[in-house]
């Protein structure tokens, strides 16, 4: 009965004709996940097993897939990804100290969403902006010589602002 539901459920509806169309691709898995996560927002273990069924893939494969590429998520993001750079410019210049502030504006821990679902904190490698170390990256804006704390509570006002 569960099965029912989600069967009819709109986004499935939509993933059941991105796979319809893409499972013919040499190797559609990704881009199906990719636009699985897109329609979404996140891979939870429901959507792998739908796609297991629809394409007839034992889900561990697709969890491996999922799992191995960082650009996939199991857990809801949220509106913003904050990626602060864990490089090594980055790091000596103090990244460490800006996570801890940003975990304390955020209230959450490197690798969760807030509970508004606005923010997720995430870290990244290099961003090729190390001249402007320690940085962080949300969407297309680079922040960079990150030092206090205001400077990081600013930003996070900024986009608050937004909402
Ligand atoms: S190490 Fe952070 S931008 Fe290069």
């Amino acid at each position: 009965m569960a099965q029912d539901t989600v069967m009819s459920n709109a986004p499935y509806e939509r993933l059941r004709a991105v796979i319809q169309e893409k499972k013919t691709l040499q190797n559609p898995l990704i881009e199906i996940l990719r636009q699985a996560q897109e329609i979404f927002g996140y891979l939870p273990m429901e959507v792998q097993e739908f796609i297991s069924k629809e394409m007839d893939l034992p889900v561990s494969k697709i969890y491996g897939v999922v799992t191995f590429y960082n650009f996939f998520s199991m857990k809801p993001r949220g509106k913003y990804n904050i990626n602060v750079c864990l490089g090594t410019a980055c790091y000596v210049k103090g990244a460490a100290r800006i996570v801890t502030i940003l975990e304390e504006e955020l209230g959450v821990k490197m690798g969760e969403t807030t509970p508004d679902k606005l923010f997720t904190l995430s870290a990244v490698r290099c961003v090729g902006a190390c001249s402007l170390a320690p940085v962080l990256v949300i969407g297309e804006d680079t922040f960079g010589r990150l030092e206090s704390k205001n400077q990081v509570a600013d930003i996070i006002k900024k986009y608050k602002q937004l909402n």
